[in-house]
């Protein structure tokens, strides 16, 4: 396992795969990102949420401080469901956060969050939920290192994918430098990588798809190759 900084804008291979250890087993966390990295992870994904942007808590800077620790190579992206990201810029970039993505419908400016993310040393990234007009985040996409493409209403891992988020895709891609990244994230699995793929993505979010199976490494590599 070796993971580092640029791995948003140098990519080994196409398409990155991120598993979301919002399904792991947080008793067992070291562990399971450690075999997640063993079956070929190119990151990890920690979903951060506020119990406001989102009807759910789940982990802070703390948790990344740990992995960090944990795995000081591995890139951690960071996906903010909080309503004021801009006051957790400085908190994720100390405990070792390489991506910070914010959604366009948080309180924010978008441009604002993203120089404040890379004054922060951090790759930008900018995500959209499903119910919000692709035409909201197309005036931003340069500033950005990263765009997300919601496929499930933020809050929970394990929830069916809305396939009517892919003609969002397929309308970024295009306005994309070779550098940025495409990435979906929610209900993403076997039957629903290929159309992520087909549509443009090319780095993909997967919780319940990975560590809710037996072989973490087998998944990555379906996801990957499926
Ligand atoms: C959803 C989170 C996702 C979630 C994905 O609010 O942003 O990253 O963990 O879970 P799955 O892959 O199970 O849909
Ligand atoms: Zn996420």
């Amino acid at each position: 396992m070796s993971q580092t900084a640029s791995l948003l804008t140098s990519p080994p291979v196409l398409p990155l795969v991120a598993p979301s250890i919002l399904s792991a087993d947080f008793a067992n966390l070291g562990a399971e990102c450690q075999e997640a990295f063993d079956g070929g992870a190119d990151f990890l994904h920690l979903d951060v949420m506020d119990g406001h942007f989102v009807p759910n808590l789940t982990m802070g800077p703390a948790l990344c401080q740990s992995l960090r620790n944990q795995f000081p190579d591995a890139y951690l992206d960071v996906h903010l469901m909080v309503q004021k990201p801009m006051e957790y810029i400085e908190d994720f970039a100390k405990a070792g956060g390489n991506l910070f993505t914010g959604h366009i419908e948080a309180d924010c400016n978008p441009k604002e969050l993203a120089d404040a993310i890379h004054t922060a040393g951090m790759d930008a990234g900018l995500a959209i939920n499903p119910p919000t007009d692709v035409e909201a985040i197309l005036p931003w996409v340069e500033s950005f290192d990263l765009i997300l493409v919601m496929s499930v209403n933020p809050g929970f891992s394990g929830q069916a994918f809305i396939p009517e988020v892919l003609s969002k895709v397929e309308t970024i891609k295009p306005l994309l430098r070779e550098n940025q990244r495409l990435q979906m994230d929610g209900g993403v699995s076997l039957t629903t990588c290929e159309a992520c793929k087909n549509a443009g993505c090319d780095t993909l979010v997967a919780a319940s798809a990975i560590f809710k199976t037996d072989d973490y490494a087998s998944a990555i590599t379906g996801l990957r190759e499926g």
